[in-house]
Order: C-alpha cells, then structure tokens, then sequence
C-alpha cells in the first residue's frame, strides 16, 4: 500500500540543490516517537547518497511547533536498555555528522529533543515567537541525546545550566542572543529564509563547504594541535582543487570582461 503524503512521518521536497525535510506528525506537536526517529534516520541515510545535493532543511509541520520533545508516551515506558541503545542520540549524531550542512527552520516550540535536534543541526533560524527550552528535569530525566554537551557549546556553561537546571523557556530574541539560534525573522519568513541560507551554501565550493563542516564539527572534540593540523590538512585538499582555482580566476578575471 502506497502511503499519502498525509501519512508519510517525513516528506523529502528537492528544491534544486537544496531538500527540504518535513517532519510531519503536527497532531502531536512533531513529537519524536521510534517510526519517526527510524523515518528521519532512513531518509538521512538515502539522502548522503545524493551528489546532486549541496544542502538541507529541516522544518517541522503544522503551525505549532518544530519539534515539541521526545514522544513522552513512549518515554516512559523506556528502560535503561532503551537508554543505552541511543534512540534519539544515535540519530542526532546522524544529523550533525551529515556530511551536507544542515538549517533548521524552528517555529514554534523546540522543546526537550526537539531542542537537542535543533542543536545538532548546523544553523538555525528561528520565527520570532519561536520558543525554546530542555524541560527534562520536569519530567524525572536529563537532555541526554547530547543535549548537555551541544547546548554549553552554543551558549556557555553558565546559560546551560540555566536552562537545563531550571527549565526556562528562551524566546526568539534571548535565543538569537545566547547564540542558540543566529537569525531572527517575521513568522511566515521562517522558511524562506532558512532555504535561502541553504542556497546560499548551496552557493560555495562544494568540497569547500562539506570539508568546513566536517573540520569546525571535531574542532571542540580534538586537541588544539590536532585541530590545527585539521584545518591545514582539508586547507590542503582545497589548495589543489579545480574548484579553488576556477573560482579565484574568476574573480581575477572580472575587470577584464
Ligand atoms: N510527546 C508526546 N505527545 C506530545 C508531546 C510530546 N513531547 N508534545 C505534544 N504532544 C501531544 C499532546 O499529548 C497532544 O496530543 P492529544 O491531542 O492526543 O492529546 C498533542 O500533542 C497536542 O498537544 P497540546 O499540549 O494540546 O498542544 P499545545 O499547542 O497546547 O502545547 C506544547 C504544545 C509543546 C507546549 C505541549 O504539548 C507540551 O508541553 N509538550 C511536551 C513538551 C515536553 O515536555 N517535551 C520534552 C520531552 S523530553
């Protein structure tokens, strides 16, 4: 049986070099249950094969939310089993380490995993009544699917213990200033926006972008030596691509037209 769009936990949509990424459970406010968690998983997995594609984007459906947590149903009835098999952790990982640079478009709540999804996305662009927040500890559990690590990485220790610690929810504007989120627009530009930051990179040296991506990912993971050796080692790569000297010619050679 062919399922409808309707039916269908993640739409793909190609819009040129760019896809867009719907997660589509909006009665649930896109609350991450496993079929969801597998779905994301599986069109991420077809979509790293894709050549032709340079970008993607990462949006929510409905009006409500981008992602309002982890699915709290199926939370509970979770063990340690469950825990250590990485559910939403494994799939985050999956996300940041897409070898594409990845936007998210947040509207509405990203709340709990849907914040730690957020997170492990490489740039998000929120619609100014987005709010966001790690309302775990509520809940009994921690922001565990690298929630704790990500989110003192973006805004500093002392703002994530805040916000894990006490629950607070941040609106767009206190977002965009503790650097979770780095562009702030009207509500209905959400998307546009975030497409056109896709595009934009869609824009740029292909091996170039999908290098820096993979650099600046291991910068806070490796030692400052090994990190600049990673730096100059994908600098290399680069020094010696067709791509580099096509597009420093160009710019050399645009007086001369
Ligand atoms: N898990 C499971 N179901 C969820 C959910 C979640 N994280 N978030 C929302 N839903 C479901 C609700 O149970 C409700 O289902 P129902 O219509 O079958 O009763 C539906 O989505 C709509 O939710 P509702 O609370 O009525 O929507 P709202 O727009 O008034 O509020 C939220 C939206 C996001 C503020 C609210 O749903 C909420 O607080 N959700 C939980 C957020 C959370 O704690 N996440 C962290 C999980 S670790």
């Amino acid at each position: 049986m062919v399922e409808s769009d309707e039916e269908k936990l993640v739409l793909i949509e190609r819009r040129g070099e760019v896809a867009v990424l719907t997660i589509n459970r909006p009665d649930k406010r896109n609350a991450l249950n496993l079929a969801l968690v597998r779905a994301l998983g599986d069109s991420l997995e077809t979509l790293a094969l894709d050549g032709d594609l340079r970008a993607l984007v990462l949006r929510g459906a409905g009006e409500k939310a981008f992602v309002a947590g982890a699915d709290i149903g199926e939370l509970k009835e979770r063990g340690a089993e469950e825990s250590l098999a990485g559910i939403n952790a494994r799939l985050f990982q999956k996300v940041e380490e897409f070898p594409l640079p990845i936007v998210a478009a947040c509207h509405g709540w990203s709340l709990g995993g849907g914040m730690e999804l957020a997170m492990a996305c490489d740039i998000r662009v929120a619609s100014v009544s987005a709010r966001f927040g790690q309302p775990e500890l509520n809940l009994g559990i921690l922001p565990a699917a690298g929630g704790m690590h990500r989110l003192p990485a973006l805004v500093g220790m002392g703002m994530a213990k805040d916000l894990v610690l006490t629950g607070r929810i941040l609106n767009a504007e206190e977002a965009l200033r503790a650097g979770l989120v780095s562009r702030v627009v009207p509500d209905e530009r959400v998307f546009d926006e975030a497409l056109e930051v896709a595009e934009a990179i869609a824009g740029m040296a292909p091996l170039a972008s999908k290098l820096a991506k993979r650099v600046m990912n291991s910068l806070f993971r490796v030692r400052p030596d090994v990190a600049f050796g990673l730096e100059s080692a994908a600098q290399a790569v680069l020094f010696e691509s067709e791509e580099k000297h096509k597009r420093m010619q160009r710019f050399l050679d645009r007086k001369k037209k």
